[in-house]
């Protein structure tokens, strides 16, 4: 039994981030599938997460792999069907497991029935679903806003018309204009649909892009050409989040919407969670991209807790997903490093998001120029998960992407089967926060600690108590004369990034890479 507690489920969760493609293929086409997910849920309940993520799985013509959607209440093909996706909701509840699913709200995909009536003409009942404009006095793009993927413009020409449509990312995926409210109603239908089938909650596609100037001025040019998806920040997004979290609200449960906010600065992303009205968490990138550092953490997590404790705004951490290269291969593939960092995540207070894999260590796919698929060049992360050592790795049929490095020694089988595997490191620490109140929701107090090491306090009011330190150096390092060292004296080793010393007195001494979770006695 985990400590019994009063705040929202979402608050004290681990979730797990599953990129429905690559987890696992149950027909034999390479592509992963609902009934896959359903089929390793046992692997997650051991794994001991609380929640599941799965990135977009509705009917598309898969120019982004699903992030264009055609038909947002229905399930592609590819993945199954809605029956599957009924029984997997069922299947995971019954586990104790939520579901969380992706909701891409700012673009649909061109071959979406609104859009298809959009680009019919400019009278079409549909038109101003879409953003249209009229080609610049010299025939171009109406402003200079960059697409994603590419440094093209954010603007396609259509002949027929003679207007140019709006598609921050792909060409394929036209900007819905949500300053119309027949696109908003039709956008919380989408979520209803969803909420009705028993979802747990949202994970809400470029948040922060919904609001746009209705002027559409330019970006400024010294920007230029970061994509226009990475600099939108308007105002008239945060009435719309009032009006979905209002939406939200009002179902029994707890139903949560965590926002995908991709603004590379944490006191641009604090704004969305509004007076505890708007987003209940949002995702915090900067961290992400932060290199394996002490001080650089340091100064994340600082300014992390500044912009957020002002607000009581949950915070948020994640180390990989589906559109960046996995955290071991951005720490130059040391699985010491890897490992330290679930420490890190899975210690720091607030929300923590893992991505399928990375509780194998997965590095990143090597992907031959002959086997690239994807237009953002981010295959490599979303290679498939290898479930067994042998050929195939559990999948019955080529998949689509190739497998990662190190596939034949790190499949979920082989990993299970060493207790000194990574992924068992993972279980423990699941396992330490489920039975610690003060690592699911404890106050967070930093300490001072010997350069190159990042140590804190987590410490409910009714007095549980743990202490998370973390050294980023490759070398031995002692605590002494630190307030780290103070306060962590009586305390036993309850997971170490490594496996070393668990169960014994803590010594002060941290290994090369090592990170600690101690509780006192
Ligand atoms: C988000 C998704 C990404 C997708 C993009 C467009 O950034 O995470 O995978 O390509 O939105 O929908
Ligand atoms: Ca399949």
């Amino acid at each position: 039994m985990g400590p019994v507690s009063t705040e929202p489920w979402w608050k004290s969760a681990v979730v797990y981030q599953i990129y429905p493609r690559s987890f696992a293929d149950t027909n034999g086409d390479g592509v992963g599938d609902l009934a896959g997910v359903r089929a390793h849920l046992e692997h997650l309940v051991w794994l001991g997460v609380d929640a599941i993520w799965l990135s977009p799985f509705y009917r598309s013509p898969m120019a982004d792999f699903g992030y264009d959607v055609a038909d947002h209440c229905d399930v592609d093909p590819v993945f199954g069907t809605l029956d599957d996706f009924d029984a997997l909701v069922a299947d995971a509840h019954a586990s104790g497991i939520k579901v969380i699913v992706d909701w891409v709200p700012n673009h649909t995909s061109d071959h979406h029935r609104w859009f298809v009536e959009s680009r019919q003409g400019r009278t079409s009942a549909k038109r101003d679903w879409y953003v249209w404009r009229d080609p610049a006095p010299d025939g171009g793009p109406p402003n200079n806003w960059v697409a994603a993927f590419a440094p093209e413009p954010a603007w396609t020409y259509d002949e027929a018309s003679g207007q140019y449509y709006l598609h921050c990312f792909l060409p394929e995926q036209p900007d819905l204009d949500w300053s119309n409210p027949e696109v908003e109603a039709a956008m919380h239908d989408v979520l209803r649909f969803w909420l009705d089938r028993g979802v747990d909650g949202f994970r809400m596609d470029v948040t922060h892009l919904i609001g746009k100037d209705p002027e559409l001025a330019d970006d400024p040019p010294e920007y230029l050409p970061i994509p226009h998806s990475a600099l939108n920040d308007r105002p008239e997004t945060h009435p719309l989040l009032r009006r979905i979290r209002t939406l939200l609200d009002a179902y029994p449960g707890d139903r949560m919407i965590v926002g995908e906010v991709y603004l590379l600065d944490t006191a641009l992303v604090a704004p969305y969670y509004g007076d505890d009205d708007e987003l209940h968490l949002s995702f915090n990138f900067p961290p992400l991209f932060t290199p394996w550092d002490a001080t650089q953490w340091r100064a994340q997590i600082d300014k992390t807790v500044a912009e957020l404790e002002p607000l009581s705004a949950w915070p948020t951490w994640v180390l990989s997903n589906h559109d960046n290269p996995r955290h071991r291969t951005r720490y130059d593939g040391d699985e010491g490093r890897a490992r330290a960092a679930a420490v890190l995540l899975l210690g720091l207070r607030g929300t923590p998001f893992l991505y399928a894999g990375e509780e194998l260590g997965l590095l990143d796919a090597e992907v031959p120029a002959d086997r690239v698929v994807d237009p953002g060049g981010r295959d490599g992360c979303r290679a498939p998960i290898p479930w067994e050592p042998t050929l195939g790795h559990g999948w019955p049929g080529e998949p689509w992407l190739p497998f990662a490095p190190e596939a034949q020694t790190r499949s979920v089988a082989d990993e299970k089967a060493d207790p000194h595997s990574i992924l068992h490191l993972y279980r423990r620490l699941l396992a330490a926060r489920r039975g610690s109140e003060a690592l699911q929701l404890g106050a967070q107090h930093m300490l001072a600690a010997p350069e190159g090491v990042v140590a804190w306090t987590r410490q409910t009011p009714a007095g549980d108590r743990r202490v998370v330190v973390v050294n980023f150096t490759d070398a031995v390092v002692r605590l002494e004369g630190t307030e780290a060292l103070a306060a962590s004296a009586h305390t036993t080793i309850e997971v170490a990034s490594d496996g070393l010393g668990e169960g014994a007195a803590f010594t002060g001494a941290l290994a090369p890479d090592q990170a600690v979770v101690l509780r006192p006695g």
